[in-house]
């Protein structure tokens, strides 16, 4: 029996995020977007940001076409000033944020000799600063509501994958940065955890590191035999920021189908070959 991937909207109740406003950093495209759906499917209203207002706006009509007030502003999460626009332009349309999820990020593969310092910088600033620069952009909003952050990492953060040294280090300082505000920011009533993703399908994320964005192969490394579904992602997103997760905070969350369990041979081994295959022609 296939999973049945879309069904939170009939586990839980359809208005348990009613009245309740989600901002969606990188929301713009898929598996932030996924979350997002999953919280409008819920009841939740909705505000995205992401650099290309075009892909905001796509993403918007598909909000909205499930019911959702949606705040679709451009801003790019390096840029302080710009997520400070967007979420004050949101707050005046959807009221001040319930749960910020912190998921814009970059990614590519490269060897760690080859990889400039500028590549390097560029996946931190995006990852880890930009997941600072957004909670802290919306701590006054988050105070008055006593809302929630997730932060979306990778299992490059706890376990050394190859060609990933950009990633794993800056999503590494995403967990930490997690634990941290959990620890200060909870007697405002802020909690603050993670998701961890395993391989989802259909996503950008995985067409960057293997061929084919994934398929059969990555089944048979994965001990639930299957790539994740973005649905899922959304599914533990509603938990940890429902009243079931109240006293959840500091947290991370696995939705891998067990992946970690198998360690990263299987990915590095995958990696080199696509690198290789990626190379130029001389
Ligand atoms: N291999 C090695 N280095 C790379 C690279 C690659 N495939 N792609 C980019 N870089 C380097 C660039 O060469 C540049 O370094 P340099 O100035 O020393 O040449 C640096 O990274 C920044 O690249 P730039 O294209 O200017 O960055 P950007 O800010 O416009 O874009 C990226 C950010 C590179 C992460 C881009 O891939 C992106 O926009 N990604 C978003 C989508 C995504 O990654 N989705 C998956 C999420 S898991
Ligand atoms: P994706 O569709 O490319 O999502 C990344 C989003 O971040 C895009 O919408 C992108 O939009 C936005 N973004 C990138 N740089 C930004 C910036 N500087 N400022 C604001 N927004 C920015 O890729 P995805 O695979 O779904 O990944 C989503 C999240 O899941 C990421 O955090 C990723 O690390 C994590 N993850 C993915 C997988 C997987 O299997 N795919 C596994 C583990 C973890 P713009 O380009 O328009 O800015």
């Amino acid at each position: 029996m296939s999973a049945s991937i879309s069904g939170s909207a009939d586990i839980l109740p359809r208005d348990l995020f009613a009245n309740k406003t989600v901002f969606v950093t990188g929301g713009g495209s898929g598996i932030n977007l996924g979350i997002a759906h999953s919280f409008a499917r819920l009841g939740a209203a909705i505000a995205i940001c992401g650099r290309s207002q075009d892909k905001l706006d796509n993403a918007a009509t598909a909000l909205r076409a499930s019911g959702a007030v949606v705040s679709a502003i451009a801003a790019d999460v390096r840029v302080p000033e710009q997520l400070e626009a967007a979420m004050s332009a949101s707050r005046e349309t959807i009221g001040d944020i319930d749960v910020l999820i912190c998921g814009a990020a970059g990614n590519f593969l490269s060897k760690s000799e080859s990889l400039s310092p500028n590549g390097f910088k560029t996946i931190v600033d995006i990852d880890l600063v930009g997941s600072f620069n957004a909670s802290r952009m919306a701590f006054a909003q988050l105070t008055r509501t006593r809302g929630s952050i997730l932060f979306i990492t990778a299992p490059m953060a706890h376990m050394a994958h190859a060609f990933q040294a950009h990633v794993g280090p800056a999503k590494a300082g995403v967990e930490m940065l997690m634990k941290n505000l959990a620890l200060e920011w909870g007697p405002y009533g802020i909690r603050a955890n993670s998701i961890v993703p395993g391989f989802i399908a259909d996503t950008e994320g995985m067409r960057r590191i293997s061929a084919q964005g994934g398929g059969a192969a990555f089944d048979d490394y994965i001990p639930l035999r299957r790539m994740g579904h973005v649905d899922e992602i959304g599914h533990a997103a509603a938990f940890l920021s429902s009243p079931l997760a109240a006293y959840i905070t500091g947290t991370s969350l696995w939705v891998d189908g067990g992946q970690a369990l198998a360690g990263s041979g299987f990915f590095n081994a995958n990696s080199a070959t696509h690198l290789e295959n990626a190379k130029p022609a001389q």
